[in-house]
């Protein structure tokens, strides 16, 4: 990743498209516990840690991304609340097991099939995954939005 990226994303309050029902209706789908264990996968400065957290209450959130900036910024942020677990770290090398893994916006830095590859490991018995990941919403995308859809895990025709 360059630091243009970084430059660009720096003091944002989300780093991708998402809001809190986002994950409210991915944790009803999970049938998620109260203490479920979760692990927020490329968590950036944790924009979702607060909806993870009233969908698991009683929970857990390990929270890990590769760029230390966003640790630092959200250990400052949640540093009291020993629900949450921040550190650096890939998001190919989980260590779980988790009951939900939840990835907003960065599945695509490593692909789908090695994403879910990695992650199933890192998953307990029963466990789910939920990742966003841009999609059309046309049969008939723009040369632009098809050149984007071409990366590791989609098809050009957004397809996985
Ligand atoms: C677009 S941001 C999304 C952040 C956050 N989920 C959100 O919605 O605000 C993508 C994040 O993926 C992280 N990232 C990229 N590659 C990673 C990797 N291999 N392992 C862990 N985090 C990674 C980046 O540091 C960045 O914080």
């Amino acid at each position: 990743m360059t630091s243009a990226f970084f430059t660009l994303h720096q003091g944002l309050i989300r780093e991708g498209p998402g809001e809190a029902a986002d994950v409210a209706w991915a944790a009803e789908m999970a049938g998620l516990g109260r203490d479920a264990r979760i692990c927020d996968v490329a968590c950036g400065p944790g924009a979702d840690i607060p909806a993870l957290l009233q969908a698991a209450p009683e929970g857990k959130v390990t929270a890990v991304d590769a760029h230390k900036p966003f640790i630092e910024e959200l250990n400052m942020r949640v540093g009291a609340d020993k629900r949450v677990v921040p550190y650096v770290g890939k998001m190919d090398k989980l260590k779980g097991p988790f009951d939900l893994i939840w990835c907003a916006g960065a599945v695509y830095f490593i692909g789908i099939e090695k994403a879910l590859g990695a992650w199933r490991y890192a998953l307990a018995k029963g466990g789910h995954v939920a990742f966003s990941e841009p999609c059309f919403f046309t049969d008939a995308p723009s040369q632009g939005a098809r050149v984007l859809g071409q990366r590791p895990g989609v098809d050009c025709e957004g397809h996985r």
